[in-house]
């Protein structure tokens, strides 16, 4: 597991985060989507893993499930679990925000 900081206060990761807009995050040789939703963070692939869309362009709803506008699978945010649709759970990575900023962290 690797960590990365994003930022350098809280004030900054809400500036860099506007509520419900997914946000492409590249760390390391990973690229992530990133979404704040009120003062809860979500990190996930960016790529579904059903049939491997782009989910940077997914929609949310308002179970904090993500949409894939491909097929539109659904998967919970929280755990990555497939909600409807037939394929793995999409993979999700823990983030914490604290006073410097928000950690990532990302199996290597
Ligand atoms: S590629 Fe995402 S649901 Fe099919």
């Amino acid at each position: 597991m690797k960590e990365y900081q994003l930022g350098s206060s809280k004030a900054e990761i809400f500036l860099m985060l506007p509520e419900r807009k997914v946000k492409k995050v590249i760390l390391g040789k990973k690229t992530i989507g990133l979404l704040r939703i009120g003062e809860q963070f979500f990190a996930f692939d960016s790529q579904c893993p059903h049939r491997g869309a782009d989910l940077l362009q997914a929609n949310i709803n308002g179970w904090s499930e993500i949409i894939c506008p491909l097929h539109q699978y659904r998967f919970d945010l929280k755990t990555g679990q497939v909600r409807s649709g037939f394929c793995s759970d999409l993979p999700v990575f823990p983030v914490r925000l604290h006073e410097e900023g928000l950690t990532i962290q990302i199996p290597q």
